[in-house]
This record gives C-alpha cells, sequence and structure tokens, in this order.
C-alpha cells in the first residue's frame, strides 16, 4: 500500500534510519528499486518530478507505483512529487494519487529566480494547509541549492540562478528554519548545505568548507523533531565513473558526496536522502558495456537487464548503509 512521507519518516525518526528516495521515470527503475527493497526488507520512497511526470505521463507513472505496491505487498511505499514548483504541480500530484509532495518554495515557479523568504513561507503554508485537508505530506526547501566551492546557486535545469546571492544564503540559517517549520507547518525540510544537482557537484573530495555538514548539526539541535532532508546527494561513485569511461563515456573527474557523511547527517536528524544522479549513471554504465561489447545486439531487454542489475545493487548498498533495511 502507499503510505506517506510522515509516517515513513516518524518511524525513521523513531529507529534512527534514513531513507533514500529514488527519482523513478520507468518501469525498470521502479523494478530494480523495489528488488532491493524486498531483498533487505526496506520501506521505500519513490519521488517523481515534473519532468518524470511529462515524460511518463501522470496516469501511467502512478499505475505503475500502485502495480509495483501490488507486486510487493509487504513494502511500505510513499510516491513523493519531486520539487514541486507551484501549487499547481502539487495538487495536481496529489489528485493523481502521490501521498506527499515538494513544494520549493525556495525559488520562484519559473525554478530560476532565487525566491523572497515571504515568497516561500507564504506558497509553502497554502500547499501544506491543502495537502494536509486531504491527508497528503509536505517537504519544504529552504536555502538554495548550489557550490559553495565555485560560489553559485542552481536552478532546477541545473544551470545558475538569477538573483544576488552569497555564500551564506546558500547554508540554511538555523533561525530562519525554526521560523518556516513553525509558520509553515512543513512534515520535512530540505535545507542547503553546499550539495548541488547532476554529477559534477566538487571538483575535489568535499571537506567542511564546500560541504557544510554543521549546518545539518545546527539545525537539527534547533529543530529535533523536524525530519531533514538532504538533496543533491548521490555519491557519484568512482567505479561507476570508471565503468561509463572504459566504455566509451566521456565524465569529467568529479566527486559526490561521500556515503560516510549523509551517515553522519542520519545521525544527525537527515531522515530523506535524494538520489537521482547515482541511479541515471548504473544504468547508463551497462547500457554503455553492453553496447561496446556486443554491438550486434539489438533487444533492448539485452540492455535493460543488466542495467537493473547495476542499479539493484547500488539501491540495495544505500538500504544497508543508511539503516532502511529491516525496516520495512
Ligand atoms: O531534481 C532533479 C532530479 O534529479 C530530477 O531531474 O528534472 O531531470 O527529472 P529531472
Ligand atoms: P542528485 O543529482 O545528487 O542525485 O540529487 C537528486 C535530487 O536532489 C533530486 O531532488
Ligand atoms: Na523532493
Ligand atoms: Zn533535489
Amino acid at each position: 500500500a502507499l503510505i506517506t512521507l510522515r509516517q515513513l519518516l516518524d518511524h525513521a525518526a523513531e529507529r534512527g534510519y534514513g531513507v533514500p528516495a529514488f527519482n523513478i521515470n520507468n518501469m525498470e527503475q521502479g523494478l530494480a528499486i523495489m528488488k532491493a527493497a524486498k531483498a533487505v526488507d526496506a520501506p521505500v520512497i519513490l519521488q517523481a518530478s515534473r519532468g518524470a511526470r511529462s515524460y511518463a505521463g501522470d496516469i501511467m507513472l502512478v499505475h505503475m507505483v500502485q502495480a509495483l505496491a501490488e507486486t510487493y505487498p509487504t513494502i511500505p511505499i510513499c510516491l513523493h512529487q519531486d520539487h514541486g514548483n507551484n501549487e499547481a504541480t502539487c495538487l495536481s500530484a496529489i489528485r493523481h494519487g502521490f501521498t506527499s509532495v515538494m513544494m520549493d518554495g525556495s525559488l520562484e515557479a519559473d525554478m530560476k529566480t532565487v525566491a523572497s523568504y515571504d515568497y516561500n513561507l507564504d506558497i509553502t503554508r497554502r500547499v501544506t494547509d491543502c495537502a494536509h485537508w486531504v491527508g497528503a505530506s509536505v517537504e519544504g526547501e529552504l536555502g538554495v541549492l548550489g557550490s559553495l566551492e565555485k560560489g553559485e546557486a542552481e536552478a532546477e535545469d541545473g544551470s545558475g540562478a538569477e538573483g544576488e546571492l552569497d555564500h551564506s544564503q546558500m547554508l540554511t540559517d538555523p533561525d530562519q528554519a525554526v521560523d518556516f517549520v513553525q509558520r509553515t507547518g512543513v512534515d520535512a525540510l530540505a535545507i542547503a548545505m553546499g550539495t548541488s544537482h547532476g554529477a559534477y557537484k566538487f571538483s575535489r573530495k568535499p571537506d567542511g568548507e564546500i560541504l557544510a555538514m554543521s549546518v545539518i548539526e545546527e539545525i537539527h539541535k534547533r529543530l529535533p523533531g523536524t525530519h531533514l532532508v538532504m538533496h543533491g546527494s548521490s555519491s557519484v561513485p568512482q567505479e561507476l565513473q570508471d565503468l561509463i569511461n572504459r566504455y566509451g563515456g566521456q565524465m569529467p573527474q568529479t566527486y559526490g558526496v561521500p556515503v560516510e557523511e549523509i551517515e553522519r547527517g542520519i545521525r544527525h536528524g537527515v531522515r530523506k536522502v535524494n538520489i537521482d544522479t547515482d541511479c541515471r549513471m548504473a544504468l547508463t554504465g551497462q547500457f554503455r558495456k553492453v553496447a561496446m561489447e556486443n554491438p550486434a545486439e539489438f533487444d533492448p531487454r539485452k540492455f535493460l537487464i543488466p542495467a537493473m542489475k547495476e542499479l539493484e545493487t547500488l539501491v540495495r548498498d544505500r538500504f544497508e548503509r543508511f539503516g532502511t533495511a529491516g525496516n520495512a
């Protein structure tokens, strides 16, 4: 059955574990994630971006997740809207059967312009009221994702966000976080601590200067009962970069968020950990391998089966390391 984010994260907080939230766009991603979850008895967050909804179509996406829930009746699943940009995106998701939405008011609805605090507060409170009336959960975001190393805020499309922004605005302010959670009533809060979306987060293994995990500890001290969310939390594993590049890919060397830093976050109130890039890399690495090793192959299943296997291995590892395993 589908459960809400609140139900899932309350349980995670009680028992001190974190839950990876994997982005999905298609059946193969869903099947691989559920297979891993079943193998280690982990609850699951499946999240769909606006892009995923238009790729698969709302009806296809929701029925697919319901089919996954039917296939794996012992595994709780939360279906979450990732980075909802306005009321329409969030409410239409709920209407289609999503049990949770992210209202990302850190950027304006164009997802390019950095929003004012008042805008974020107002739109997040309105969406939270509506969602709670009908039993869905809400994740808000305070602070702007982006690279402390490059001094760049990041828009949803991965390009630089518009608006004047200094280093400190790219880290969530703990006092503002207290005010935001109290006044919006959100179920979970995404915070900014120097991560960005995509593969190119850091040009070296991150230290406390460019990945400010201390911000999480500060916020958790002030808001011990609030479920914190880390975005941009792919680890961009070296072995997946190598796999892609060994088979004709051209990904420049890059560094993601080390899994041990995420584990540290989980010890300080992080309950939801967003991962998309690593999953994309797992699939694409195997597509490339099959394509190069067997150029005569044209049955898509011959590409998709090893790709799903690679994704399943990755997902299982995160369930184990985040402590999600054994908690379904
Ligand atoms: O927030 C970004 C996620 O990785 C989703 O990406 O908008 O290309 O589906 P997408
Ligand atoms: P990654 O690009 O690091 O996987 O982050 C995904 C994310 O934050 C989705 O909201
Ligand atoms: Na989200
Ligand atoms: Zn995100």
